[in-house]
C-alpha cells in the first residue's frame, strides 16, 4: 500500500519519532512510505515525496516535525481539495495517516467523503483534548517543560517574596494546567473545568499569609481568559507584588520525552495495522497501555473530559 503521513494542526513533541516509526514499519511490513509536506497546505500545492530510511535518520530527539504543519483555510473551498486529490492521485497514495487535533480529523473527513481517500488519525497535540484517548502525542513533554519553567519560577517567586501567575496552553482545555498545578505544588489553579471559588481562595490565602507564606504559584490555563484579574487578585486582594508569566510556545517545543518516543511509536505502528486491518475513518486511541481505534464520528463529536481522579486532586482551591 501507498501511505502517506502528514502534520496538521498545531505541532507537538513526539511527531519526529512518530515519523521515524512511521518510514520503517511501512518498509517492514512491505508499504511505501510517502511524506506530504507542510500540512494541508502542502497537500494542496501537491508537496508530496517518497520517504527513505535517510529522511528519517537523526530526527528522533528533535521537537517539531520535519514534514512541517500547517493551518489551512484554503482546504474548505472544494476547489482546493479537488486539486488536491489529484496531486494524491499523480503519486498513487492509497491512504494518508494525519498527526493533528480533531479539526485536522473533520478536515480529512470532509475529503474522504468527497474523494473517498482514506485516513487514520493520531491525536497529536498538546492540549489533550480528543475525546477516547488518555494522552495525546506531545503532552507529557509538554508537562516536562511546564514542571521545569514552574520549578525555575519557584527559585525567583522564594527568594523575592513575589507572585507568580503563570499562563498555560491548551485552548478550551485545563488538563495541562491542573496537572501542572498539582506536580508542581501550586497554590492556586483555574482552568475551564472547574469554577474558582475566588472568596474561598482569599480567605485561605490571607490566613496562609497571615501565618508566614511568603511567595505564591497560580496556575491559569489559557482557556479561562482569567490571567489578568487574577494577577489583579493577587496583587490587590491578597496584597503580593505579582509577576505574570506567559508560558507560551515553549510548551510546544523541546526534544520528545521518552513516553512521547514511546507513543509516537506506538500511535504510528496501531494507525498502520489498522489499515492493513482494511478500517476507514478511524483514529487511534491510547489507553490503559493500549492502543485501538474508534470511529472518527465518535472522537470529533464527543467533548473529552479530564478524568475525575485528576480534578479530585484540585480540591485545594475549593
Ligand atoms: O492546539 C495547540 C496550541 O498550542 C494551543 O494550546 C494554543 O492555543 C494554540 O495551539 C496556539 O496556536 P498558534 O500556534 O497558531 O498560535
Amino acid at each position: 500500500m501507498k501511505i502517506a503521513i502528514m502534520g496538521s494542526g498545531g505541532d507537538a513533541p513526539g511527531m519526529n519519532p512518530a515519523i521515524k516509526r512511521f518510514v520503517e514499519f511501512c518498509f517492514e511490513v512491505g508499504d511505501e512510505p510517502y511524506f506530504i509536506y507542510g500540512g494541508l497546505e502542502g497537500l494542496i500545492d501537491g508537496k508530496i515525496q517518497k520517504a527513505s530510511y535517510e529522511d528519517v535518520a537523526g530526527i528522533i530527539h528533535r521537537g517539531g516535525a520535519i514534514i512541517g504543519s500547517s493551518r489551512s483555510k484554503r482546504w474548505y473551498e472544494k476547489r482546493y481539495r479537488d486539486q488536491a486529490y489529484e496531486n494524491l492521485q499523480k503519486n498513487g497514495i492509497e491512504a494518508i495517516v494525519v498527526l493533528g487535533g480533531d479539526g485536522s480529523f473533520r478536515a480529512l473527513d470532509i475529503f474522504k467523503k468527497e474523494h473517498d481517500v482514506n485516513f487514520i488519525g493520531i491525536p497529536t497535540t498538546i492540549d489533550n483534548d480528543i475525546y477516547g484517548t488518555s494522552l495525546c502525542l506531545g503532552v507529557d513533554t509538554a508537562l516536562n517543560t511546564i514542571r521545569d519553567a514552574i520549578d525555575r519560577i519557584r527559585d525567583t517567586a522564594s527568594t523575592f517574596s513575589r507572585a507568580f501567575v503563570i499562563e498555560t496552553m491548551g485552548r478550551e482545555c485545563g488538563y495541562l494546567a491542573a496537572v501542572s498545578a498539582i506536580t508542581c505544588g501550586a497554590e492556586v489553579c483555574v482552568i475551564p473545568e472547574v469554577e474558582f471559588n475566588i472568596d474561598v481562595a482569599t480567605q485561605i490565602l490571607r490566613k496562609e499569609l497571615e501565618r508566614g507564606r511568603t511567595y505564591l504559584i497560580a496556575i491559569v490555563a489559557e482557556g479561562t481568559k482569567r490571567t489578568a484579574e487574577i494577577a489583579k487578585w493577587c496583587e490587590e486582594t491578597l496584597g503580593m507584588e505579582t509577576r505574570v508569566t506567559v508560558l507560551g510556545h515553549i510548551q510546544r517545543g523541546g526534544n520528545p520525552t521518552v513516553q512521547d518516543r514511546l507513543l509516537g511509536f506506538g500511535y504510528v505502528v496501531e494507525a498502520i495495522e489498522a489499515l492493513h486491518r482494511g478500517e476507514e475513518r478511524r483514529v487511534v486511541v491510547y489507553n490503559d497501555g493500549v492502543f485501538s481505534t474508534l470511529p472518527i464520528d465518535d472522537v470529533v463529536q464527543k467533548n473529552y473530559r479530564i478524568p475525575e481522579e485528576i480534578l479530585s486532586l484540585l480540591n485545594f482551591i475549593d
